[in-house]
Formats: C-alpha cells, sequence, structure tokens
C-alpha cells in the first residue's frame, strides 16, 4: 500500500494526509516541481477516476501558453489551428471551462491571467458563444479574492452588451427577448438546427437558432455581472443586471421548454425553405441541460423529467458516452465532413466532452439544491458517479493502444474517437477536475463566509476518496470520504480547515463550516523575457548553430511559450538537433534592444525509442560588444530530461543571449522551450 493515512486525535493536533511528494512524482516524473505546490491532492477507489483526474492537470499545465508580458492563456488545441485568434492561439469556446479548471489551481496567476486577457485589450470575445464573466465569477467563488475581478466590471458589461446587436453570427431578437446564434458559433456544428436549414444537405454553416445555450450563457453572464457590481457596492448596477437575467430565465422557461420532448430545444431563428422562423426542432440534444449548468431553470416537476432522457439508452445515454442527439433523428451520426479521409467534428450524436462536462456540471447542480428530479427518482448521485466513470474512461484512446489522450469527440456507442487529426491529442476543450472536485467531492464555492460541501459521489460503490491542499478562501481544506474506516482509519465523511476536523457525518451527507476568508498568498508573476507569440520572425527571434536548418517553426516553437513532454510525434514541440557527433550546438535569442537578464528554465524533451535524449550539459553566453562572453556566478542545475531545468547567474545586459550544449552521440536533442528572465 502506497498510501498511509494517519489522522490523529481530533483534538490534539492536525491529520496527516496523503504523500502528495509520492502521488505527484508517481504522476508527473521529472516535471514534478511544476505540479508540486500548484495542485490539489487526490485519491479516491475509483481509480480511473484518479488516474484522469492528474492527468487532466497534465493538459492543463500544457496548454499554459505563456504570452509574456500579456501573462498566461489557456490553449484549447496544442497544434496551431487556423481558425485560433493570432498570434496568442487563444479560441474563447471552452474558456469557461478553463477557468473553472483553472479555479482549483494553488498559483491564481493562470486563471487571473487568463480572464485579464480575455477582457483585455487583445480581448476577442464573439469568437463563439461564452459564458466568459461567469467563468470569472465562479474562480472568485473558490479563491475569495475580490480585486482581480471587480477591475473587469466594465469590460464585462461592454462584452455582454455586445451581444445585443446583431452580428453575423448571432444576437439578439427583441421581438422575443431571446439570443440566437449559429451552431458553428456556439462551437456545435452540425446540430439538428443547422443540418435542418440546410434540408439534410449539410449543416457546417447556418442554421441560426434560438438555443438553450447562448440564453444560458447570458443569463450567467449577467447574474455575474450583477454579483461583481454588488462587490463594489453599486447595487443600482446589481439590481440592472440581475432583472437582465429574470428576464432571460422567464423567456427561455416559456418558449425553449417543449412539452412534447420534455426538452429545452432551439427554436429557430433562420426562416428558408427548409425551416421556419420560431419553429421548434425536432429532436432533443444534449444541449438541453445546459439551463442547469448555470442553475437557470426553476425546480419544477416537468423540468425535472427532462433528466430521464439522459439515463435512456434509446435517447441520450449511449453505451460508452453521452449523445449530442438521439438515434431517433434522420442524421443522427450521418457523416458530413472530412479531412482527407479522416471524419471531422460535428454534433449531430458523437459524445462530446464539452457538452459531457456541461452536463456533469448541471446534474451537479441539480444534485445539490433541486428536489423534484430526485425526489422522484429519477436520477441520483449512483449515475453522476457511473457518468463521471463513463467519461473518465473515455479519456483512455482506444485507437491509441489505451493510453490517457483525450480528443475532440467519440462515438457514444464504441467510445472509440472520431477525428484523430494530428491537432487532436491532449485536446483541452472540456473540464474533469472541476467535475470532481465541485462535483464528486462535492465542495460547493460561494461568496459567504461559508464552505460548504455536499459529494455527489455515490456512496454505495466508492469506499474512499480524500482531496485535500486545497485553497479555499485562503484556508487549506481537505475532504474525505471512507466508507468502512478501513482506508483512513475514521469512518464516514470529514471535512478539515488548516489541517483541523471541522465537521463530519456518518453519510455523504451536506456539511457547512463558517470559514472566516483570509487573503491567500500573494501571486508572483515573473515576466519571460524570451517569449515570442508569432512565428513570423519578430524580435524576440531564435536563432540555431545549425546554418542548414531552414524549420523556422520548429526553431520558434523553443521561445513561444508552449510547455509540454507528451510523446506523440504529432504534436511534437521545439527544435530537435541533428544527431550529436561531439560538435557543440547553441540556440540564440536575440532581442533587438539591450535586456537585463538573471535566469533562465530550460525544457529539454527525452524519448529512447524516438532516440531523443537531453545533453548532459549546458552553458549560457551573452554578447558583450560583440564578444560571447560566460555568464558570471553561473548556478546552472543539473538537467532535467522532461522537466524544467534551471540556470541563474549575476545580472547582466545584452542583445543577445546563447545556449550552449552538446547532444549525446547519435541522438538528437530536442529544446522544447528556453526561457530567459
Ligand atoms: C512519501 O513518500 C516518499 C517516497 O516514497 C518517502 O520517501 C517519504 O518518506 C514519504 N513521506 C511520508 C511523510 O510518509
Ligand atoms: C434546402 O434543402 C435543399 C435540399 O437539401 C438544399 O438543396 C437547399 O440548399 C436548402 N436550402 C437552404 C437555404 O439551405
Ligand atoms: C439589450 O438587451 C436587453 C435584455 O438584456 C434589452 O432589454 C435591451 O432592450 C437591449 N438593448 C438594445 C439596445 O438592444
Ligand atoms: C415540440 O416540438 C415538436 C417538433 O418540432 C413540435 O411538433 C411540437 O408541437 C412541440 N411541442 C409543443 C408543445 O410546442
Ligand atoms: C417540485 O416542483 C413543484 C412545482 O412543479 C414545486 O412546487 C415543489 O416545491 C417542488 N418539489 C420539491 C420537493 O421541491
Ligand atoms: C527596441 O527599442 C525600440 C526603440 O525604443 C522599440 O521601438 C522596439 O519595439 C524595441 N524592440 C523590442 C523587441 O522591444
Ligand atoms: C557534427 O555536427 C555538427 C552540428 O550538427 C555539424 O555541423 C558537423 O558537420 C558534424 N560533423 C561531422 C563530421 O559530421
Ligand atoms: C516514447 O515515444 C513513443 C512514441 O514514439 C511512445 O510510445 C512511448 O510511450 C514514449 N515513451 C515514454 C517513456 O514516454
Amino acid at each position: 500500500m502506497h498510501l498511509r493515512l494517519l489522522i490523529l486525535s481530533w483534538l490534539t493536533g492536525p491529520a496527516l494526509g496523503l504523500n502528495a511528494t509520492e502521488l505527484i512524482q508517481g504522476y508527473f516524473g521529472n516535471d514534478s516541481p511544476w505540479y508540486a505546490d500548484r495542485i490539489p491532492i487526490f485519491e479516491s477507489s475509483a481509480s480511473d477516476i484518479q488516474d484522469v483526474y492528474y492527468y487532466r492537470w497534465n493538459i492543463f499545465r500544457a496548454h499554459q501558453r505563456d504570452l509574456g508580458s500579456d501573462g498566461y492563456i489557456s490553449t484549447e488545441f496544442l497544434n496551431d489551428v487556423g481558425w485560433q485568434t493570432q498570434p496568442s492561439a487563444l479560441l474563447i469556446d471552452a474558456a469557461n471551462m478553463h477557468l473553472r479548471e483553472g479555479r482549483w489551481c494553488r498559483d491564481r496567476r493562470f486563471k487571473d491571467d487568463y480572464k485579464n486577457f480575455l477582457f483585455g485589450p487583445n480581448k476577442n470575445p464573439y469568437q463563439f458563444s461564452e459564458s466568459m464573466a461567469d467563468g470569472a465569477w465562479q474562480g472568485y467563488l473558490v479563491d475569495g479574492v475580490a480585486d482581480t475581478i471587480t477591475g473587469l466590471l466594465d469590460t464585462m458589461q461592454e462584452v455582454y452588451n455586445g451581444w445585443n446587436s446583431t452580428m453575423t453570427i448571432g444576437g439578439y431578437d427583441t421581438s422575443k427577448n431571446l439570443y440566437w446564434i449559429q451552431p458553428l458559433t456556439d462551437a456545435t456544428e452540425y446540430t439538428i438546427a443547422s443540418i435542418d436549414a440546410s434540408g439534410g444537405y449539410d449543416g457546417f454553416g447556418g442554421g441560426y437558432a434560438f438555443r438553450p445555450s447562448i440564453n444560458s450563457y447570458q443569463y450567467a453572464n449577467a447574474l455575474a455581472i450583477s454579483n461583481i457590481a454588488s462587490l463594489t457596492g453599486d447595487e443600482d448596477l446589481a439590481e440592472q443586471y440581475k432583472d437582465k437575467a429574470a428576464a432571460i430565465k422567464t423567456v427561455v422557461q416559456e418558449t425553449l421548454w417543449n412539452s412534447t420532448f420534455e426538452h429545452f430545444i432551439d427554436r429557430f431563428h433562420v426562416d428558408n425553405e427548409n425551416v421556419t422562423y420560431w419553429d421548434f426542432i425536432r429532436g432533443r440534444e444534449l444541449v438541453g441541460y445546459v439551463p442547469w449548468t448555470h442553475d437557470l431553470p426553476d425546480d419544477t416537476e416537468e423540468f425535472a423529467q427532462a433528466w430521464k432522457h439522459l439515463l435512456d439508452s434509446e435517447k441520450l445515454a449511449g453505451s460508452h458516452g453521452l449523445r449530442t442527439n438521439e438515434p431517433s433523428y434522420e442524421y443522427f451520426m450521418r457523416q458530413y465532413r472530412y479531412e482527407g479521409d479522416k471524419r471531422e467534428c460535428q454534433w449531430n450524436g458523437p459524445a462530446w466532452p464539452y457538452q459531457t462536462t456541461q452536463t456533469l456540471a448541471a446534474l451537479a447542480n441539480l444534485l445539490d439544491h433541486y428536489n423534484n428530479a430526485t425526489e422522484a427518482n429519477i436520477i441520483s448521485k449512483a449515475d453522476y458517479t457511473n457518468i463521471l466513470k463513463q467519461y473518465a474512461q473515455l479519456h483512455y484512446n482506444q485507437n491509441r493502444g489505451g493510453i490517457l489522450d483525450l480528443e475532440e469527440d467519440y462515438d457514444a456507442d464504441t467510445g472509440l474517437p472520431i477525428v484523430g487529426l494530428t491537432r487532436s491529442p491532449h485536446y483541452f476543450h472540456s473540464g474533469f477536475i472541476d467535475l470532481v472536485l465541485s462535483g464528486f467531492v462535492g465542495i460547493r464555492p460561494r461568496a459567504d463566509d461559508k464552505l460548504e460541501i455536499n459529494p455527489a459521489a455515490d456512496g454505495n460503490s466508492i469506499s474512499y476518496f480524500r482531496a485535500e491542499k486545497i485553497i479555499y478562501h485562503g484556508h487549506e481544506v481537505a475532504v474525505q470520504w471512507d466508507a468502512s474506516g478501513d482506508r483512513y482509519g475514521e469512518k464516514g465523511l470529514i471535512v478539515e480547515v488548516d489541517g483541523n476536523k471541522a465537521a463530519n457525518s456518518d453519510e455523504l451527507a451536506r456539511l457547512t463550516v463558517d470559514i472566516p476568508r483570509q487573503t491567500p498568498a500573494s501571486v508572483e508573476r515573473p515576466i519571460a523575457l524570451s517569449v515570442q507569440q508569432s512565428p513570423t520572425g519578430e524580435y524576440p527571434v531564435g536563432k540555431v548553430s545549425v546554418t542548414d536548418d531552414t524549420n523556422t517553426d520548429a526553431i520558434h516553437a523553443a521561445i513561444d511559450g508552449r510547455v509540454w513532454f507528451f510523446p506523440e510525434s504529432d504534436i511534437a514541440n521545439g527544435w530537435d538537433t541533428p544527431a550529436g557527433n561531439g560538435s557543440e550546438i547553441w540556440y540564440q535569442i536575440d532581442f533587438e534592444n539591450s535586456t537585463k537578464m538573471q535566469s533562465a528554465e530550460i525544457a529539454f524533451f527525452a524519448n529512447s525509442t524516438q532516440e531523443i535524449d537531453a545533453p548532459s550539459d549546458y552553458r549560457i553566453q551573452t554578447s558583450q560588444s560583440g564578444q560571447w562572453e560566460d555568464v558570471s556566478n553561473g548556478k546552472f542545475d543539473k538537467i532535467l530530461e522532461n522537466g524544467i531545468t534551471k540556470a541563474s547567474w549575476d545580472a547582466v545586459s545584452s542583445e543577445s543571449i546563447r545556449l550552449y550544449f552538446t547532444p549525446k552521440d547519435g541522438r538528437k536533442a530536442r529544446l522544447v522551450e528556453l526561457k530567459v528572465f
């Protein structure tokens, strides 16, 4: 048994938690230092949920793109794609999920930088439908730090109101008091609306519809703005946005609920020879649960019926995942779009981690604070746990030998990924960490000075879990469940605050603890001077000693602010040297102007089957009046392959810096990233 936990006496001393060092080392190897103080630790008798929890932190880390002085953002694809915002690679459709994952990171920098970027001068808020203000608010509920969010209030309103004007991709219909959007711009091409608007002929674009998604997003954004306005003491503004939210809620309930289908479904905004404005679409879609993701619907017997379809194998429940629409739909799973001979993304049936995330977040809300569905035994914690496990299983890519590799979408009846393009591995377009911590473990973040725990984990099938090193409102929180007492020496559910037991229960039930907020440790924001977002050769620019290397994209990749060590060649990241022959190689960064430098973080990849190895040593020089000179008092850490090697020296100013190293004989080296500070 590798995990020992000793709970000492409740009164005399703090509990001893899991062995974080051992868990992190086991999951992350040489890259462990990145995670060590950044992630909450989790274990569970459901080993798939546990393994995927750590894999999802690997995805989170891999998608943190350092934009230098623009801070960090979360990317969606590891490879660049044609429809991203250049040069940052921003795609906002999953920003709410990125922020909900990031709110559990102990290092607040990532979500804070990201929300500043999303609402900053380089924003692109109408790239897709969005719930960014809500995502920012959800982060505040965990950290409790108001001043990182109140400054965004004006821009949040500006973005919110921009959805009012009629754009080509979506807008607000004043005759219906509802938002409409093109499914493609809702991040969900080939829905019933877009396929049927084309007469079953296509469905990539078009199909403008009043959708449960965008209206729920604007509902959530309005409430977020209202709540943030309250934090600033602007009660008039708070009231104004509360009213906007209430108005959306009323109209969604009155007009997007289809009582025949017992589901929230789209109505057409498009009016053409194939479909008619304001008609309902002709089937159920998984997007119909998004209203609960944002707590929009009232708790009624009627709306509770929607949850029956989620568990029905002839409707939305595939044997390996949740279908995006139902087999009864005429064009269910018809493949329209290919890239070469590979099937492209579609939302006419495949299981999508994106909407699975929304649905599980919705279900966690339903189980937590809606009564009708559970009282009528429509759906239960056992279902939450089973669907979360089913979702965890999708992360094991059966087309790649069952390794952990999440891709875009899946056949819900086989569990096999559909797309499999070079851009596909380790796709960050969904959440999981948040579903574990706010759902399964049940930390229900609140704005007031309470810590509320209500696990959606099923006590009959989950014999134990423990989550710890969670920072909530400035305190260290742990939540532990042990059905028998055999795992941790104490039976039941226990909540610890700052190492002391604060509440307990024999059952997986709700526990609420008073927790006066504390200011958490301040965030450190070192700015990498070397990062170049654009591959077009602007300063700072990378250069290599191998004069016949013309792969400027690969040379740029070593300063592009992206770091990961996944071995798949499709997503190789960095500059590869020629195979070593004993001669020294250098990678140089030119800054254009004199730049003061004093440390570096160097990332080398290694994989023996690919004959790529880290070099065994390195040195650093800067250019001084045209001469290359060693930095003085250099402290050079030993090279860590697939991890970060740190170096520091006496601060020195120069226009250029060089990293010299000698690849091992017959082996290439790959410089993933060279960051200079
Ligand atoms: C944690 O695990 C490591 C590695 O197995 C071990 O060296 C260390 O003693 C353990 N720490 C505790 C507190 O048990
Ligand atoms: C309506 O459906 C037909 C038959 O598929 C298709 O050819 C036509 O382009 C569709 N009309 C529009 C406006 O998409
Ligand atoms: C914007 O939307 C609100 C509903 O949130 C509506 O009351 C208002 O009239 C709209 N304003 C404009 C200028 O369209
Ligand atoms: C629900 O939608 C279907 C299909 O579009 C439609 O035939 C039916 O009349 C709708 N039900 C209600 C109560 O409007
Ligand atoms: C169920 O919904 C009805 C309205 O349909 C509501 O009055 C009632 O309070 C709800 N029941 C529970 C147990 O919450
Ligand atoms: C170098 O300095 C010039 C003049 O101040 C400035 O215009 C330019 O942007 C600087 N270059 C970089 C890469 O910062
Ligand atoms: C050794 O490697 C260096 C760097 O790749 C290359 O420039 C040189 O030509 C190689 N020498 C021989 C003898 O192959
Ligand atoms: C090395 O790369 C291969 C793919 O070329 C991969 O199958 C293998 O898992 C990698 N090894 C490690 C230790 O990551």
